[in-house]
């Protein structure tokens, strides 16, 4: 059996996409299957941490012993963190792909095709950040991000751990076929204020592992 030496930690993960609704029956959304932070979930518990995991819309089961809370909307996933972290959490890792923008009202009823015209317009308006507003209110001890980018992968991650607030970025390279988005492997650049890690392209349950191992060596050194 695996040590249980995060018995006792309380670890929240967002996963999966959120669901932004444009009337009752259309959305905005993100491509994300939800496997790597369902894997990350699954790994800590796997180690005897409390794990709470706030997930958007997904086709894949929670892993048995997590405590689950569905959600749709950014502002849905922001109401379920600030709850689940009433007490500090020790860990929390943003894994969840979160729509950067919602309706600025949302249709009540379903929205009909104009006749006169070939556009639709729609009013967008910026989502909360999830993960920095977590950082801000302290509701972590330690806050971790994802950053999924096209191009200069390590840059821009540096520059979002230092935005966000956070303790740990995970980088991929989402312009990569054979990795990220709905694959079951995934390669990532590991990166805090001063160190950088970069552990071998392997399936994500694997590599949820050793972003555990990680995760825990470093908050055991900074905290
Ligand atoms: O800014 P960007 O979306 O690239 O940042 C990615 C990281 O921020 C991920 O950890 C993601 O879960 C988190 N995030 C969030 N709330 C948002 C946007 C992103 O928690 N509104």
């Amino acid at each position: 059996a695996a040590s249980q030496d995060l018995a006792g930690q309380h670890w929240v993960i967002t996963a999966g996409p959120t669901m932004e609704a444009i009337d009752p029956v259309r959305f905005i959304s993100n491509h994300s299957s939800g496997k790597m932070g369902y894997a990350l979930a699954q790994a800590a518990l796997h180690r005897g941490a409390a794990v709470t995991l706030i997930s958007g819309p997904v086709q894949i089961p929670a892993p048995a012993g997590a405590k689950l809370i569905p959600v749709k909307s950014a502002d849905d996933m922001l109401a379920a963190c600030a709850t689940a972290m009433t007490h500090p959490a020790d860990v929390f890792i943003g894994a969840a792909a979160v729509a950067d923008f919602k309706m600025k009202q949302a249709s009540d009823q379903k929205m009909k095709k104009q006749s006169n015209t070939d556009e639709l317009h729609l009013t967008l308006v910026k989502n909360p950040d999830i993960i920095a507003a977590v950082a801000k209110n302290n509701w972590s001890k330690c806050v971790i991000g994802f950053a999924a980018e096209t191009q200069n992968v390590i840059e821009y991650a540096k520059d979002k751990l230092a935005r966000k607030g956070l303790d740990m970025i995970i980088a991929n390279d989402v312009s990569r076929a054979d990795i990220g988005f709905n694959q079951d492997e995934n390669q990532v650049s590991v990166i805090t204020k001063d160190a950088l890690w970069t552990p071998d392209k392997a399936t994500k349950t694997t590599l949820a592992t050793e972003l555990v191992s990680l995760i825990q060596q470093h908050t055991h050194s900074s905290h």
